[in-house]
């Protein structure tokens, strides 16, 4: 099918833009509103029987299984190993029986997670893969799919696929967590009625574009970018971190928060922006404060919160920038926070007139190794 960019310069913006509504289609796939419920399709994954699950993915696609660890985690309480899926593929991996597997994939094409899904099969482990491609070779090798219903997703640097794969393995978590008895009727629909807030507060920040242009000027000039995050925001600092490479080559890194002093803070001067990504959680504290420690060495530092978090972090005048978010259940924080960090990225690339749905060097789907 063909598909335009409609009014926007890139299918990056458009891509970005049309997260709220997209983000809706993969929740209504697993969402019974009305019941304040989640059901998984027919034959999928029974994670009461789970004792151990693998997931594994490239780019994009992984840092979202990185933040459903912390759900699965903390909702299903399931053990969880994950790895980029051209290490696990070469891995000796000690499958036993019990463990499950879940590849997650944009495209369903990736040749490693395709490589990694097909070895953990062979080794008798149940696979599901979470695909926004339903006719690929992921979708007829694995033992249950899960679609995020994104629609085709054009620009290289991968935007609402990330985020529908959010929404799916949220939803994914939570079933999870009820079938293993962790969750009961009224917290499952505490977080369905939280997610189906979701989409709301993804529109309201992407109408809010302009200020985050504003921002992406002051990341233009440089030639390296931190992002700093802690707990599910820690994973977000990576994607963040690879959205600006990818699309504007600068150099960026995401931390996790706490580690910052066990060496990135060497990096720390006035030409190095840092990002810091803190939702109003249990880790807000201490993020603020490792961003403190960032400003007294001289950083300049743009801070993604809440309207209540930048007044609580105190540092207005001493900020390069910032950004208010509205207030999201704090588990579910990435999918919102997903946008300002994507608009952070193609605002600089824009400017920096790089091309923003073909970067150099990159191919959307990757089918070598
Ligand atoms: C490529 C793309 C990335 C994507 C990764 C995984 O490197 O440029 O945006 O995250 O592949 O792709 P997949 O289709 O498996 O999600």
């Amino acid at each position: 099918a063909l598909v335009g960019k409609g009014r926007h310069r890139h299918f990056m913006a458009k891509e970005i833009e049309e997260q709220a509504e997209v983000v809706s289609h993969a929740l209504a796939t697993y969402l019974l509103p009305a019941e304040g419920k989640i059901e998984l399709p027919e034959g999928g994954i029974d994670f009461s029987k789970v004792s151990r699950l693998t997931i594994s993915a490239c780019g994009t696609a992984f840092y979202a299984g990185l933040i459903a660890k912390y759900w699965l985690e903390s909702w299903a309480r399931l053990p969880v190993e994950i790895d980029i899926a051209s290490e696990l593929r070469y891995r000796d991996v000690p499958y036993q029986k019990g463990d499950s597997a879940l590849f997650i994939s944009q495209s369903g094409e990736t040749a490693d997670t395709l490589a990694a899904m097909r070895h953990a099969k062979a080794s008798g482990v149940k696979v599901g893969a979470i695909l926004n491609v339903v006719e690929s070779s992921m979708a007829r090798d694995a033992d249950a799919i899960y679609p995020i219903k994104a629609g085709p997703e054009i620009g290289v640097a991968s935007t609402k696929a990330f985020t529908c794969q959010l929404a799916t393995l949220a939803c994914i978590a939570i079933a999870a967590g009820r079938q293993r008895g962790h969750l009961t009727e009224a917290d499952e629909k505490r977080l369905v009625h939280e997610l189906l807030k979701i989409p709301r507060l993804m529109a309201d920040v992407s109408s809010k574009e302009r200020d985050l242009e504003q921002l992406a000027l002051d990341l233009v000039p440089a030639s390296d970018v931190i992002y700093l995050g802690r707990g599910v925001s820690f994973p977000l600092a990576l994607e963040g971190a690879l959205k600006l490479k990818e699309i504007s080559y600068i150099h960026a890194e995401g931390y996790a928060a706490g580690e910052l002093k066990h060496g990135p803070i060497a990096l720390i001067d006035e030409h190095v922006p840092v990002v810091v990504i803190a939702p109003d959680d249990q880790h807000f504290e201490k993020t603020v404060s490792n961003m403190h420690e960032v400003i007294a060495r001289g950083g300049k530092c743009i801070l993604l919160s809440t309207s209540e978090g930048l007044e609580k972090a105190r540092a207005d005048d001493e900020l390069l920038g910032s950004f208010a978010m509205p207030s999201v259940e704090p588990m579910l924080a990435p999918l919102v926070y997903a946008v300002p960090i994507q608009l952070l990225a193609y605002y600089t690339a824009v400017h920096k007139g790089t091309d923003v749905d073909q970067p150099r060097n990159l191919a959307k789907s990757v089918t070598v190794e």
